[in-house]
């Protein structure tokens, strides 16, 4: 018999509860257990009435010192009392598994190299992705590859945000509500939003892609409130679509480039395609070529199967640690914010002469609806600074500068 727990009764926590009680007997056979049982869940409401009431404990003691409990789901996100909840369950010899992309992204090295000594295990698919299969698939399938670059639609809310916005000129408050209606959006939506959530979740992949931690404070993040309808008519004329795109990509001499912001994508490529809630994550290898992870990003029952999954994982592998891990990084090698080269997909107030002076070889585009005085131009690859400079020195104001992407 296994016994597991669960922190955090919300969204991800009770979906996790239904799919252990709904599977639990295949999961269980899967693994070679008698069962996997969930013994408490720590939570400091209360669910009259709920199936898993007489589960329910305010008090962590209970599942820290219960010696029957092997395994732990933290699904209750944020950095506090997650991170010391996790530390000491780990310092305990237990396992744990979470879904929580901050506790990750910040403390994720510590937790690994604590779970490490300890001989337990510190899982986290659920955390980038939702219920896609992608960070076992890169540490594991994909080990053979020295990874070039990791990009994608990593945040369902904005994706959904902005699928509703161009498919159906829905306006942003009304597609938010909607996508908050629908169990999407963090409780705080500024994090979706804003581009938080998908930083998080780039710098995740960054860490087990390239071996190094990258902190989410070393990285900027643009999110989805400046995209305008220009924009996306922009993108159309151009021959792709606007998405909040978050990439870490590898350059020479050990930096790496990463970022998160809106950026054209090229139609018929998969990210152009992946739509509403879905995520899609993007690596390329130097053997394998080029692989793409497409799946439900978000919600209670997919992001439940990756957490379950990880239970599973745990209890095949009770004193083995198969966890991977990274090394510690400060950010200096990142290269983000002005510093980030690529061409750009800009418009302008300004006179198109002075800027085709200003910017050889501009491609200048005819775009349906384009406000009045702004003229719209592609740029060749170059520093987000030298754009910025380049309209200054044509007396141009920028309205939009947006990368382009070549996928
Ligand atoms: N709020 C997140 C999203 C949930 O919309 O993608 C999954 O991390």
């Amino acid at each position: 018999m296994m016994f597991v727990a669960v922190m955090g009764y919300g969204t991800v926590g009770s979906g996790v509860a239904a799919v252990l009680k709904r599977n639990g007997e295949a999961i269980s056979r899967r693994c070679g257990c008698d069962s996997i049982s969930l013994k408490k869940i720590l939570d400091i409401r209360s669910f009259p009435g709920d199936e898993f009431e007489n589960l329910i404990t305010s008090d962590f003691q209970e599942i820290l010192n219960d010696p029957e409990i092997k395994i732990v789901a933290e699904t209750m996100g944020g950095l506090h009392p997650a991170y010391d909840f996790v530390l000491a369950l780990l310092k305990a010899g237990k396992s744990v598994v979470t879904s929580n992309k901050e506790l990750v992204a910040v403390k994720g090295r510590e937790l690994l190299e604590t779970a490490e000594k300890n001989g337990v295990n510190f899982l986290f698919e659920a955390s980038t992705g939702g219920g896609i299969p992608v960070l076992r698939p890169i540490y594991q399938c994909l080990c053979a590859n020295e990874i070039t670059e990791v990009a994608g639609i990593l945040n369902g809310t904005t994706n959904y945000i902005l699928t509703k916005m161009i498919k159906e000129g829905s306006s942003f408050e009304a597609a938010l509500s909607q996508a908050q209606a629908l169990g999407y959006a963090e409780k705080d939506p500024t994090a979706d939003v804003d581009g938080i959530d998908a930083l998080r979740k780039i710098c995740i992949l960054s860490d087990l892609c390239f071996g190094k931690n990258v902190p989410p404070e070393s990285v900027e993040a643009i999110g989805i409130r400046g995209v305008t309808r220009a924009d996306v008519s922009a993108a159309k004329t151009l021959g792709g679509v606007i998405k909040l795109i978050a990439s870490a990509k590898r350059l020479d001499g050990g930096k790496l480039a990463v970022t998160v912001s809106p950026a054209f994508v090229k139609n018929g490529s998969m990210l152009s395609v992946t739509d509403d809630v879905l995520n899609c994550a993007l690596v390329r290898g130097d053997a394998v070529g080029e692989v793409c992870f497409e799946g439900p990003g978000a919600g209670k029952l997919p992001t439940a199967s990756a957490v379950v999954a990880d239970i599973a994982d745990c209890a095949r592998h009770i004193g083995v640690n198969r966890s991977p891990s990274w090394e510690e990084g400060d950010g200096s090698n990142v290269v983000t914010g002005d510093s980030f080269t690529a061409p750009w997909l800009v418009r302008a107030k300004g006179d198109k002469e002075e800027i085709g002076k200003q910017f050889p070889g501009a491609g200048f585009i005819d775009v349906p609806g384009i406000p009045a005085g702004e003229v719209c131009f592609t740029t060749a690859e170059m520093p987000r600074s030298r754009v910025k400079s380049g309209l200054a020195s044509s007396g141009a104001e920028a309205c939009s500068v947006i990368r382009i992407t070549d996928y």
